[in-house]
């Protein structure tokens, strides 16, 4: 079954061509990656996908619904982690996966879900005494705390040491092997080829390539997604773009 169709998204600011012309699908119990260096248009797609923006033009359906028409209804089914968000600095910790475990019909218990991410030991702290790390857990458990049937990590380890972004890479295993749709926003491709089933790989708001890790690896004759990656973008030849 499909989760999630995207055809032909365009989205512009102002003179700025964020998304030109982008397709692809996602199915149930796929890890899908959305590839691509600052500026690439991803976070823009992912908005669009979660309702949060309005897209110029295109057509975009997750679980068969408009999600500029249904957004309430697709965020109960859905767990999103934004590159940007943040919450309000005196919320507490276990304030704010109480509130998030709320929005959903049949939420994990959030106090499992705490210590499993290793936050349990900061339950008190406000928000904005978190350091960097703990932030980006805590928002990656707020994500996944209502059990959703599709979770949307934009920039899922930014922020995270290495033994914390292994650890991540762990638990998202985890949630593959539970069935959830998982769509993973990242520029780091050693972590896309560790848990993507595919990748789209985005350039100037375009899809220039798009299969499994594997494929795109044997396609280029490269020996790591990174080398393809360089390949696919031509950030090879040109240098590397900001
Ligand atoms: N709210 C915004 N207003 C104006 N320009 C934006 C806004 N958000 C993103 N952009 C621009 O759109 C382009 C794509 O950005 P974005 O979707 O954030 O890409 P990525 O997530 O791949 O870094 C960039 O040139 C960025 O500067
Ligand atoms: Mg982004």
């Amino acid at each position: 079954m499909t989760v999630i169709e995207v055809e032909d998204l365009h989205k512009s600011y102002g003179h700025t061509r964020a998304v030109g012309g982008v397709s692809f699908e996602v199915a149930r119990g796929e890890t899908f990656g959305v590839l691509g260096h600052n500026g690439a248009g991803k976070t823009t797609t992912v908005e669009c996908l979660i309702g949060l923006r309005k897209p110029d033009s295109g057509r975009i359906r997750v679980f068969g619904e408009d999600p500029g028409r249904r957004r309430r209804a697709l965020a109960r089914r859905t767990g999103v982690q934004l590159q940007e968000s943040e919450l309000p600095d005196r919320i507490r910790v276990v304030e704010a996966m109480r509130l998030f475990a709320s929005f959903y019909d049949r939420p994990d218990d959030w106090r499992a879900v705490l210590e499993r991410w290793d936050l349990g030991p900061i339950g008190g702290k406000a928000y904005a005494d978190l350091s960097g790390g703990q932030k980006q857990r805590l928002k990656l458990a707020l994500a996944l705390v209502g059990a959703p049937e599709l979770v949307v990590l934009d920039e899922l380890t930014t922020g995270l040491d290495p033994v914390a972004r292994r650890e991540t890479w762990t638990l998202i295993g985890d949630l593959k092997a539970s069935g959830t749709t998982v769509v993973l926003v990242s520029h780091f491709m050693d972590e896309a080829e560790e848990l993507c089933d595919r990748v789209a790989v985005f350039r100037r708001g375009r899809i220039v390539a798009l299969g499994s890790p594997r494929g795109l690896v044997a396609e280029t004759g490269t020996g790591s997604l990174e080398e393809a990656y360089l390949e696919l973008t031509g950030e090879r030849r040109d240098g590397v773009e900001a």
